[in-house]
């Protein structure tokens, strides 16, 4: 009843921001992403006979999460389930917009799965981690990754391999605190209050639609300016929401003056942000030393993580 899982973080290319059903969580528009390599959760679940459900994250109790990480295993493993130790370790800054909750509930559920010997499949292990985290679904699976929203569920799909375009990206940490407001309840106030919000819903499909044209042609350029359009929309969200939500500091404005020199230079790279202030440069592989030598250089940047595309949650075996 002990089962370990390893699942990488992924960078949003086409963002998920806003939700249909907030209960449900399920998300009111579809998303693009690609799931990395370096950057790691690895996932222990043990069902044991013991009280209460136990979490310890990095070396440290971690009480405070545990009501989300319990809800997720009562919907792998029904809510009758034996109480589970969990622990949880990660090689890089916790929620701090790098995606630590889609590496975390990407490699709960498939430890959970494993442990509890629930046999769901990799569809229906994508949906439950979407429920704990809109962007867990598409850690589920690696490579290139789109998701669908339905009426009652999500589908998530593989679009294209980690080796079908192997890009890289740099990330540039620019402040390794928590966030001072966590997505869903970011999401929640744009829905309500920016006037924009109304025009992002309607305008994914034509973001997605040129992305995932541009991931089937490998046409960089097309990619990198649908990706950037779509990210600087996202953050317009959070801007015009009221009372407002910045994630940006200083540095990363810097960084994004760094990677236009880039552009102007000729080097295939654009960047992205998620709910957090880190920058997210992904590169055409040739481009990536030269990105990450700039990004390092920028002032305010505390250092600088490569990584290159990686697979989906799996189960570790010793
Ligand atoms: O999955 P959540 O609830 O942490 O929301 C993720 C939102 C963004 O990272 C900003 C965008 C995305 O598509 O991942």
């Amino acid at each position: 009843m002990q089962a370990s899982a390893q699942a990488q973080p992924n960078i949003a290319l086409v963002k998920y921001w806003g939700k249909r059903d907030h209960v449900l969580n399920l998300p009111a528009v579809g998303s693009l992403s690609l799931t990395l390599d370096s950057l790691w959760t690895r996932m222990s679940v043990s069902f044991e006979d013991i009280e209460h459900d136990v979490l310890e994250v990095n070396g440290a109790d971690a009480t405070a999460m545990l009501p989300r990480v319990s809800r997720c295993l009562d919907l792998v493993a029904g809510e009758e389930r034996r109480r589970a130790r969990i622990i949880s370790e990660s090689n890089f800054p916790i929620a701090a917009g790098l995606a630590s909750s889609a590496s975390a509930f990407a490699a709960l559920v498939v430890a959970a799965n494993e442990a509890a010997e629930t046999g769901h499949g990799t569809r229906q292990l994508a949906r439950l981690a979407g429920a704990a985290s809109g962007s867990a679904a598409r850690s589920v699976f690696g490579g290139f990754v789109q998701l669908t929203p339905g009426d009652a569920a999500i589908e998530v799909e593989q679009l294209a391999r980690a080796d079908d375009w192997p890009l890289q990206v740099i990330v540039a940490l620019t402040n390794e605190d928590q966030k001072p407001i966590g997505s869903s309840e970011a999401m929640m106030r744009s829905e309500k209050s920016s006037p924009f919000y109304q025009r992002w819903i309607e305008a994914q499909a034509l973001d997605l639609g040129a992305a995932r044209d541009a991931l089937f042609d490998r046409n960089f350029a097309v990619l990198s300016g649908v990706c950037e359009h779509n990210c600087l929309k996202m953050h317009s969200l959070t801007w015009t929401s009221r009372p407002p939500v910045v994630y940006w500091n200083a540095a990363t404005v810097s960084c994004l003056e760094t990677v236009r020199t880039l552009q102007a230079k000729g080097h295939g790279v654009f960047f992205t942000m998620d709910a957090g202030p880190q920058v997210k440069a992904v590169c055409l592989p040739e481009s990536a030393a030269v990105a990450k030598a700039a990004l390092e250089q920028t002032p305010g940047v505390i250092r600088v993580m490569s990584s290159g595309l990686g697979d989906g949650a799996r189960v570790l075996k010793d």
